[in-house]
């Protein structure tokens, strides 16, 4: 039987160490022991933006990038978005396994009786300028939630937590349609405890007049696949962020803060926005070679929606959501013109060489976008739609993370490359930079 040990020569010294192989991993800390000499701090690994490092045990999601597979729980997502709902899906999350009907029922009712906010919510959303981003307001009105249950910060207690989960589920899609009620100068639409949870984000989005907003079933049962797609998505940017800022014991409104936050940017959750932005610029089918080249050759940016750390085959949620657009475009009853460039743009990175030899596929932001904007869902809202059901996954992810006997507070190391020490010089001894003065 071959041994399930790594055998190191460390060539400085001429000594062999036999580390464990747990996994497919060997522990970075086993690496400490070698050392040149007594004075060394003992041998680091150097792995910039974790391409290589596990920093967790998880039992939440799976993936295998060069495969194309996505599992929650071990469920594949292509079955869970075609059979289940969005909040069977969080419960499975939570707590491991589906839930029975009566535990589903349950589930949604807790949910469903917390979906109301704070009456101050109101005026601390009202207080962001006209034009504020509304992801930069869910942000900080979730951070905000944190100073009106002071009791989350009792991490340990298996029950304060449970209610915190229950909270932020229900309370997220009414922050996030509220955020995008007051960046168009509409008045809040309270939630509408009738409603499924989709339904109920539509229609706090939506509702002017009338006395109840009518959601088409087949588009809350779109918008209940989309967020079964973004559930979780394993060790990504923001549930990293989630589990570094949680295992400091902060509470879970500033963790979730702290992960939306991550999710904002471009190259995360924020890319649908860039997708369509693109495809807007892009304009018209016959500009889309032009634009493939500028992109080759390094001057038009990145193609958004395409490329992804772990998947270098098709990001499995594209599949889905390329369907999906069908059937809520055949419902919406127009076609978007710029699924016509989206099509191009996939046609041709699909064949180009360069595309090919990187392996960069279509992911999950490249067709959310069209669907969210048939939906007349405007793009600044399209991170915030990421980030309502991502709260599951983070959520999941946290806990587990609090629960693991091996998890401490995260602290990574760092090479130093700054100066060695040197002496405090006093201000009138310092040389000033010399200053261009200014042209004419
Ligand atoms: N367009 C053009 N070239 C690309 C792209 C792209 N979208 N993505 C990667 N490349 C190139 C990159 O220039 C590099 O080329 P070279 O080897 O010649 O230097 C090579 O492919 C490898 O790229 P990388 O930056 O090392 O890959 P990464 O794993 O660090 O980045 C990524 C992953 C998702 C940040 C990146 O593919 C990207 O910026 N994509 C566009 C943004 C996007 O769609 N993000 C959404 C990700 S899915 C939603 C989510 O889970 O957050």
């Amino acid at each position: 039987m071959p041994k399930e040990t790594l055998t190191v020569t460390d060539n400085r010294t001429g000594k062999s160490y036999e580390l464990p192989i747990v996994d497919g991993t060997i522990r970075a800390m086993d690496l400490r022991q070698i050392r040149v000499d007594d004075e060394d701090f003992g041998l680091m690994t150097y792995d910039p933006a974790f391409m290589n490092t596990a920093s967790c045990r998880s039992a939440v999601t799976f993936i295998d990038g060069d495969r194309g597979i996505l599992r929650y729980r071990g469920y594949p997502v292509d079955q869970l978005a075609e059979r289940a709902s969005y909040l069977e899906v969080a419960y499975l999350l939570l707590n491991g396994e589906l839930p029975t009907k009566h535990e589903l029922t349950e589930f949604t009712r807790e949910i469903t009786t917390h979906t109301f906010v704070h009456e101050n919510v109101r005026t601390f959303i009202d207080g962001f300028r006209y034009d504020a981003h509304p992801m930069g307001m869910l942000v900080a009105t979730v951070g905000a939630l944190s100073t009106y249950y002071p009791e989350a910060k009792h991490v340990a207690d298996a029950e304060i937590r449970r209610m915190q989960i229950t909270r932020l589920i229900a309370k997220m899609p009414t922050i996030a349609a509220w955020s995008y009620r007051h960046s168009v100068g509409m008045p809040f639409v309270y939630p509408d405890n009738d409603l499924g949870y989709a339904a109920n984000f539509l229609a706090m989005m939506k509702r002017i007049a009338e006395p109840r907003y009518q959601v088409h079933p087949e588009i809350a049962r779109a918008l209940d696949v989309l967020f079964i797609l973004h559930a979780d998505h394993e060790q990504n940017c923001s549930t990293n962020v989630m589990r570094s800022i949680g295992s400091s014991q902060a509470d879970p409104y500033v963790a979730v803060a702290g992960a939306a936050a991550a999710l904002y940017g471009p190259l995360h959750g924020g890319a649908n926005e860039a997708v369509l932005r693109m495809l807007r610029e892009i304009g018209n089918v016959s500009h889309v070679p032009a634009f493939v080249k500028e992109v080759k050759g390094g001057v038009g940016g990145r193609l958004m929606g395409f490329g992804h750390r772990v998947y270098k085959n098709y990001d499995p949620r594209a599949r889905v959501i390329k369907h999906l657009a069908d059937q809520v475009f055949d419902v919406v009853g127009k076609k978007n013109p710029l699924l016509t460039v989206a099509l191009e743009l996939e046609k041709i990175a699909l064949s180009d060489e360069y595309f090919v030899k990187r392996k960069l596929y279509p992911n999950v932001d490249f067709y959310s976008g069209l669907i969210y904007e048939a939906l007349g869902i405007p793009v600044d809202m399209f991170p915030v739609l990421f980030a309502i059901p991502r709260t599951a996954g983070w959520l999941a992810q946290w806990e587990e993370m609090l629960l693991d006997k091996e998890q401490k507070i995260a602290r990574p190391r760092q090479i130093f490359t700054g100066y060695a020490e040197r002496e405090f010089v006093p201000i009138e001894q310092r040389r000033e930079k010399s200053v261009v003065p200014p042209e004419g």
